[in-house]
Formats: structure tokens, C-alpha cells, sequence
């Protein structure tokens, strides 16, 4: 079979083979146990401590895990292991422990540091540096003063006028004169009565026009 031919095929052989590189490529999960992960870290996480974590990155790290952590440093081509992006929530949320024990065990292509960066207040540094690459920064325990409230150029938007109709007064309201009888209160006869005493009264008012006309003629 020729996959120039089929392109379905030849497409389905792309689409599996890069599933397959970029699971290759995923980092597979790293188990901490659970007294190193819980270890506090010793070391104030403030703009000292980051600044000595970064000049020990840019020695150690940068080659792998990039100036920013984001796993594109120059070396990170020739790894069959993602080394991941720190600036990532996933990351940010592993416990300053589990960073510092997988920073000084590594595995695999990933080295361990523990015999390279004796102090462990420096990897515990590393460790703060790390969490300064976090999306949007970090903010030091060090304290800074607050910034002076920016001053609302926002304009206020004008709350539109509701026209509201004046309530419609009650007394106002033509009240309906209820007839003084319902019509369905009177029984058959009864409208018969009021019929003839209608036909009598035009009768009359016929009577008298037609009287009026024979005076005019
Ligand atoms: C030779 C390349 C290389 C160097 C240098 C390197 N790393 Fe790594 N690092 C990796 C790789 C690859 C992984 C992923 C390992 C794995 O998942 O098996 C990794 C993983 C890690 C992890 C775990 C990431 C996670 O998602 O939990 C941390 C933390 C880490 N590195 C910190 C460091 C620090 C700090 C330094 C410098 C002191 C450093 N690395 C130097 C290649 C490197």
C-alpha cells in the first residue's frame, strides 16, 4: 500500500506518532515522600533569598530549566524528559519540601544537587527563586509599603434617568356608577315592564312631534 495514495492513513500516522513523542516526552509522576514534602523551609522568603537563589540558578539550572523556568534553556533539546514550566499553577502548588527534595535527589536526566550545592540553605534558596517564577511574581514576606491608591479616572457612570409614571391616584379613577339594578338581578317580566314603559314614553314623544308637525302645516 502506498501512504501517498491514502492520505487518510498517512494522516492517522502523523496524528499517532506525535500522540506518541509528546507522551514520550511527558514527565511521569514524581512521588515525594511525605516527611520531606511537609519540611518547612528554613529560609525567609524574601528579596535577599531570591536574589541568591537566582545567581545559583543561572550557574546549575538555566541550561536546563531556562532564565525563566519555562523549560527552554539550551541543553533542554538534548533531554528525552520534559523538564517542565515552573511558572505553571501545577508546579507553584508542590510544597517548598517536595521542591527542595526532587532539586537535591533528581532522576533521571534531572541531577541531584545535594552533593554540588552543600549548604541546604541554598537549595532552600533555589527554592524561593523557583517560586519567583510563578505567573504574575510573588510577593515577598518582606514587607512593602502600600502603593498610594490610584486616583479613580474611571468616570462615573451617570445612573440613567428612570422615568417613572406618577402613581395613577385612586380617587382619581372614574369609579363606574353601579347601576342601581343589575339587569340579570331582573326576572323576564320585570323587563317587560321596563320595555313597555320605554315604547310608552317614545310613543308619547312621537306623539307630541307628530302634534308640533300638524301645528306647522
Ligand atoms: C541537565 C538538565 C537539568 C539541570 C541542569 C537541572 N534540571 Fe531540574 N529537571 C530536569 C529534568 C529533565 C526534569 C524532569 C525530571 C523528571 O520528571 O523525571 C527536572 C525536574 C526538576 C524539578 C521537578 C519539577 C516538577 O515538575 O516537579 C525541580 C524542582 C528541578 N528540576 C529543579 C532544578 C534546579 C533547582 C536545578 C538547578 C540547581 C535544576 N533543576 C537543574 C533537568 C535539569
Amino acid at each position: 500500500m502506498n501512504l501517498k495514495s491514502n492520505p487518510a492513513i498517512a494522516a492517522i500516522c502523523i496524528v499517532s506518532f506525535s500522540a506518541f513523542l509528546s507522551l514520550s516526552l511527558q514527565q511521569k509522576p514524581w512521588p515525594v515522600p511525605d516527611a520531606a514534602k511537609n519540611k518547612k523551609n528554613p529560609v525567609a522568603l524574601n528579596d535577599a533569598s531570591i536574589a541568591s537563589g537566582k545567581a545559583l540558578w543561572g550557574t546549575h539550572c538555566k541550561s536546563c530549566h531556562g532564565t525563566k523556568g519555562l523549560g527552554d534553556g539550551p541543553k533542554a533539546s538534548q533531554l528525552s524528559t520534559d523538564p517542565g514550566d515552573f511558572t505553571k499553577t501545577s508546579f507553584q502548588t508542590e510544597t517548598d519540601g517536595a521542591l527542595f527534595y526532587k532539586t537535591s535527589e533528581g532522576r533521571d536526566d534531572m541531577p541531584g544537587f545535594k552533593t554540588k550545592i552543600a549548604n541546604a540553605n541554598d537549595i532552600w534558596a533555589l527554592v524561593n527563586y523557583m517560586r519567583s517564577l510563578k505567573k504574575g511574581g510573588i510577593t515577598p514576606t518582606t514587607p512593602t509599603t502600600p502603593t498610594t491608591p490610584v486616583k479613580d479616572t474611571v468616570k462615573k457612570v451617570e445612573k440613567p434617568v428612570v422615568v417613572t409614571p406618577p402613581p395613577v391616584k385612586k380617587d382619581t379613577l372614574k369609579k363606574e356608577n353601579p347601576p342601581v339594578i343589575k339587569p340579570e338581578t331582573l326576572t323576564v317580566q320585570e323587563q317587560i315592564t321596563r320595555l313597555a314603559t320605554r315604547v310608552d314614553s317614545l310613543e308619547r314623544l312621537l306623539n307630541s312631534v307628530k302634534a308640533r308637525v300638524d301645528t306647522l302645516k
